[in-house]
């Protein structure tokens, strides 16, 4: 693997002065021969430094993949730290099987998956109903996976929301709770508690207060709680009925699980049917993905452009910015999905890693960021790789002349960054506007751009239940091809357990309990907060 690395790096060395517009110059065809294209979705990377001799070396650096990603399809414990298969595949197959262990998974998935099409059926029905008639609101609380999933795609399919109006509570912040309950009724609002473990303390302290909440008014409040989980104990020690626990198993990674039980909540809200079109969106992704020839696979393709900008250039973070509002709530879909994934620095077998695994995703909808945060992605000293999301017609025809404005921004944005403006044209444009001497020279130093900063355009029809399960599904699979190049596991997530065990230590201190032992900072920290909160 060194020296496939070695060679990338030689390359990039070769060819860092190079303009990524010249490349357009030496080849014609560029645009499309640096694009992808499947079932309706396009990624275009030709505005990148990628050419053809870096695009053969990064292939080179993806030899593995075919063999790590039917291990995954396969059942395969690929999950060593944690020993178990990684399946989500499998939430969204249409049929086995599916083996664990020579076990085929898929009846279970498809009975779970037709308990949960029966029940939304019934609730939006209000053939199920609270103890003050149909629900009219259904509160999830989940935090993580088990809550970004289904509110990045309650955003993203508003559209086709026609069942009870959806909520969510994350935050063990009270105020969380407090926002999103008041104005709710509780005889006619459900609560969907999403939690993998069904300990996690964020959430099963608002499980406990939205009871409560609910207790006030409603005589059997357990009957308006259901539960996901793959812990039923305890789900039944908390009193939910088990008609309506939803169960998967560990196979499924939190990050990983809005397609089966953790969706239930996207499925009260969209009917199954939409649900069913989500899956098959990720499904295709998953054909496409298994068949595909690595050059023209979009996850492949997607995770090496990341790997060349990262990896290869040493860029250290990346932006997703979609052109589509109702992907608000992506970039934090994504910042899960890919930093709590590939956010390691061991290799699976413990060794340190070469290079960082993952760089810092963040990210905006289009236009909005472009009036925040565009100017240090345009004149800022780093280098920032920008991935737009283009979705070329919008939901709503008769506001067609917004779209064609969003678009054109999206196109705008790319083409500034990859072109820039050089000092003579900002000369010109001062004089121009009657500037001379100083004073134009001074002026024209602020608006010059230095563009050749790369993007890649990922372009899709409309966003539907099914170009989201594409969507959603692409990036899974980006990101297991960018960590089988990095040689981890993007299945585990030990980094996010010491601050947990350390809160559960640190609780007792805003009770009163002694501060000897604890580290300087935190003493004074807790000392200030006990005097402002009056202790
Ligand atoms: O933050 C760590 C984590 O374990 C995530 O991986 C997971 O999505 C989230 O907490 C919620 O966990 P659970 O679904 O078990 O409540």
């Amino acid at each position: 693997m060194t020296d496939r690395w070695n060679a990338l790096d030689a390359h990039r060395a070769r060819t860092a002065g190079r303009r990524i517009a010249d490349l357009f110059d030496e080849d014609a065809d560029r645009a499309r021969d640096f694009s992808v294209t499947a079932d309706g979705l396009t990624l275009d990377y030709s505005k990148t430094a990628i050419d053809a001799e870096a695009r053969r070396l990064l292939l080179d650096l993806a030899a593995e993949v075919p063999a790590r990603r039917d291990a995954m399809f396969e059942g395969q414990r690929i999950n060593r730290t944690e020993d178990r298969a990684v399946l989500h595949t499998a939430l969204r197959a249409a049929a086995g099987p599916v083996l664990v262990d020579g076990r085929d998974v898929m009846p279970d998935v498809l009975e779970t998956l037709d308990r949960m099409r029966r029940f939304a059926e019934q609730v939006r029905s209000g053939r199920i109903r609270g103890q003050g008639g149909p629900y009219t609101d259904v509160v999830n609380i989940g935090i993580g996976g088990s809550d970004l999933g289904p509110v990045m795609a309650a955003h993203a399919l508003a559209p086709w929301m026609d069942g009870p109006r959806l909520h969510f509570i994350s935050n063990v912040d009270g105020a969380d709770a407090a926002d999103t309950l008041k104005g709710l009724d509780p005889e006619t609002t459900l609560v969907v508690v999403a939690s993998k473990t069904f300990t996690t303390i964020e959430t099963m302290t608002n499980a406990e207060t939205v009871r409560r909440w609910m207790g006030a008014r409603v005589r059997h409040p357990a009957d308006q709680f259901a539960a996901v989980s793959t812990a039923m104990g305890r789900t039944a020690q908390f009193g939910i009925d088990a008609d309506r626990v939803f169960g998967f198993a560990d196979w499924v990674g939190g990050r990983y699980s809005v397609w089966g039980p953790i969706g239930l909540s996207l499925m009260l809200g969209i009917g199954p049917a939409r649900f069913d079109e989500f899956l098959a969106g990720g499904r295709a992704m998953d054909d496409h993905f298994r068949t595909a020839p690595p050059d023209a696979s979009l996850p492949v393709m997607l995770a090496l452009v990341g790997i060349w900008h990262h990896q290869v250039c040493g860029y250290p973070t990346r932006a997703v910015l979609p052109y589509a509002n109702r992907l608000i709530r992506l970039p934090a879909y994504l910042q899960q999905l890919e930093m709590e994934s590939n956010g390691k620095c061991v290799t699976m077998d413990g060794a340190p890693v070469e290079r960082p695994a993952g760089p810092v995703v963040w990210g905006e909808p289009g236009t909005n960021g472009q009036h925040a945060f565009y100017q240090l992605i345009h004149q800022g000293a780093q280098v920032v790789p920008c991935e737009f999301i283009a979705i070329a017609r919008g939901e709503e025809p008769e506001l067609d002349h917004h779209q064609r404005l969003l678009i054109a921004n999206c196109l705008a944005q790319s083409k500034a960054l990859m072109l820039g403006r050089s000092l003579d044209e900002a000369r010109a444009l001062m004089a121009g506007r009657g500037l001379a001497g100083d004073d134009l020279e001074r002026q024209a130093r602020h608006r010059v751009f230095p563009g050749n900063r790369p993007s890649t355009t990922l372009v899709a029809g409309r966003l539907t239940p099914f170009t989201l399960g594409q969507i959603v599904a692409l990036y899974e699979h980006r990101v297991f091809v960018e960590g089988v190049i990095m040689g981890i596991n993007s299945f585990d997530q030990w980094g996010v357990e010491l601050g947990k065990e350390l809160a559960l230590q640190l609780g007792p201190l805003l009770e009163g309990a002694d501060l000897d032992g604890q580290d300087g900072s935190t003493v004074a920290l807790v000392e200030t907060i006990r005097a402002l909160r009056g202790q």
